[in-house]
């Protein structure tokens, strides 16, 4: 069963080459606008997309990801801040005292802002544009705060490159469905077999591509990535942003 819609979410694969093909304001404005009715928790809409133009900016911010080149060269950069500047506004337009610094406006925030990164992904492929996430911007988030001049109670979730695919990836398979879908209860799963099935996979899915060809698993690389600190510093970095307190 099938349908334009799931056609679309199953042939995602992120895109890290562009064409030189701008894209519209219009279509921008149509992914944005499709992204925003995203389910909110409550309504509260706790996130700001800032579009980074500046080729300076933009280089400044792929040497902080890590000399991601794609932060420079793709059409549209954008990053999606959790934001509770709005909701602190509302509280005192009705002279109320927003509280602060709890995990949950934390999470709801985060949450929220990872949605509309989705939908907005989603929108875009929609429309025949691909793109990627960049995580990356959590390397220096304050450095990002300050070339982007994001207040306090905000913060740069992720990043997000937009463009017409310059590439045709092939797509990264996922783990089976039986994995991460269970009935009425957690029920253990019987790891061994799953990632035994599921390493032969990304193996061959590793071996098989066009470039960055790798002998490597799911496994494997979940191991060296897990067992290793990362981004250490974002604890205290949410503290001074007025996050994640209590
Ligand atoms: C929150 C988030 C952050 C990510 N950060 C980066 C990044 O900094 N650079 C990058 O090249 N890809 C990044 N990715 C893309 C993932 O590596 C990619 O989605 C994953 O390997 C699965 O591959 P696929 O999207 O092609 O299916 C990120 C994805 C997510 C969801």
């Amino acid at each position: 069963m099938t349908n334009p819609t799931i056609e679309t979410m199953l042939a995602h694969r992120s895109i890290r080459k562009f064409k030189n093909e701008q894209i519209k304001t219009e279509v921008l404005e149509t992914i944005l606008s499709a992204a925003q009715c995203a389910p909110t928790s409550n309504h509260v809409q706790a996130y700001t997309v800032i579009q980074v133009t500046n080729p300076d900016v933009r280089k400044t911010i792929a040497r902080i990801c890590g000399d991601q080149a794609w932060i420079v060269l793709a059409p549209v950069f954008l990053v999606f801040c959790a934001d509770l500047n709005r909701l602190e506004a509302a509280c005192r337009r009705h002279g109320k005292e927003m509280v602060q610094g709890y995990a949950e406006q934390f999470i709801v925030a985060t949450v929220d802002t990872a949605l509309i990164g989705q939908n907005t992904l989603l929108a875009a492929e929609s429309l025949g544009l691909g793109g990627v996430f960049i995580g990356a911007v959590r390397n220096d988030p304050q450095k990002i705060c300050e070339l982007l001049d994001i207040p306090e109670h905000a913060y740069p979730v992720f990043g997000m490159c937009l463009g017409y695919p310059d590439d045709d990836p092939p797509i990264k398979p996922r783990l089976p469905l039986e994995a991460i879908h269970r009935q009425e209860t957690y029920t253990k799963e019987r790891t061994d077999t799953l990632l035994d099935a599921y390493d032969k996979t990304t193996r061959q899915y590793y071996r098989s591509r066009d470039s960055n060809l790798k002998d490597e698993t799911w496994s494997h690389q979940m191991a060296e990535f897990m067992s290793k600190v990362i981004r250490p510093h974002m604890k205290a970095f949410l503290h001074d942003r007025g996050f994640f307190l209590k």
